[in-house]
């Protein structure tokens, strides 16, 4: 009885996880021809005449404009974030570096963090180039460069990873780019003596083994929103 019970119910699930699949397929491919549908329908009514700037805005725009503006630019901008020539000169590492060849520039400088290294780089660049004949970048996705989660192991061998990139780069300057998530841990044991909790103790650990290996400064980016704040 309670044998075939179970096994009926293991059959109802899969009924429903078959039912499931095709409701997903069909809500993901109805949702990506509503949303992309846009982009087309974009692409081939943007023959707004005479625009006198290139991203469409006009002063007169409504809400509605705004929206379809947002909805575009959050479909294409991504390609746009990403700024070609980083060359690969490790093996097995993910970190890249821009050689800027111009002459009368003066630092090298590191740019490093979790994934918000990659989405700034390329405003870095536009904005720091001049001063630099090589711009060092490491950008490590869903991974902190100054602590850690317990759970999180490979992340853990990441702040590894973040010491001998720094290591290997050498910079003037370095620049950590990053949203703060394991750092942002709440005390443990309603232990709030700073000194003794863990997560401190590591960001300092971290920052200890870096500065050997930045000749200048290290700055630290610091971004909105903050979470556990
Ligand atoms: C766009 O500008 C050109 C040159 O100034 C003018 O000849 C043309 O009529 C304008 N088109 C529209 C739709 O205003
Ligand atoms: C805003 O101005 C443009 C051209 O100047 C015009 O084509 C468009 O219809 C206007 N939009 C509104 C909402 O008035
Ligand atoms: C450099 O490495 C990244 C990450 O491993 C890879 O996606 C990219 O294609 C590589 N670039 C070149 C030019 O090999
Ligand atoms: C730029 O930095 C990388 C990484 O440290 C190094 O391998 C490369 O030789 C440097 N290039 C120049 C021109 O300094
Ligand atoms: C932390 O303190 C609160 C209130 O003082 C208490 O209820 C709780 O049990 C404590 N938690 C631990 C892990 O000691």
């Amino acid at each position: 009885m309670h044998f075939s019970e179970s096994k009926s119910f293991r059959c109802f699930f899969k009924l429903l996880n078959i039912s499931i699949t095709i409701l997903v397929i069909t809500f993901f491919s109805i949702n990506f021809i509503l949303t992309r549908g846009d982009v087309i329908q974009e692409t081939y009514t943007s023959n707004t005449p005479n625009l006198t700037r290139l991203d469409g805005v006009l002063p007169n725009m409504t809400y509605d404009d705004a929206d379809r503006l947002n909805v575009y630019w959050q479909q294409t901008d991504l390609n746009g974030l990403i700024e070609p020539g980083c060359i690969n000169r490790t093996n097995g590492k993910v970190w890249c570096d821009f050689e800027l060849q111009e002459k009368g520039k003066d630092f090298k400088i590191a740019i490093f963090g979790n994934s918000l290294t990659f989405n700034h780089h390329k405003m870095f660049l536009q904005e720091c180039r001049h001063r630099s004949y090589n711009v060092t970048m490491y950008s490590e996705c869903g991974c902190e460069p100054l602590a850690a989660l317990p759970d999180e192991d490979h992340c853990k061998r990441h702040l590894l990873d973040f010491v001998d990139f720094l290591k290997s780069a050498k910079p003037d300057y370095a620049f950590m780019f990053t949203r703060f998530f394991a750092t942002g841990s709440p005390f443990e044991n309603n232990n709030t003596d700073l000194e003794t909790d863990s997560t401190y103790k590591e960001m300092m650990n971290q920052i200890e083994q870096f500065t050997p290996y930045i000749k200048k400064k290290l700055y630290i980016l610091d971004a909105f929103p903050r979470t556990n704040s």
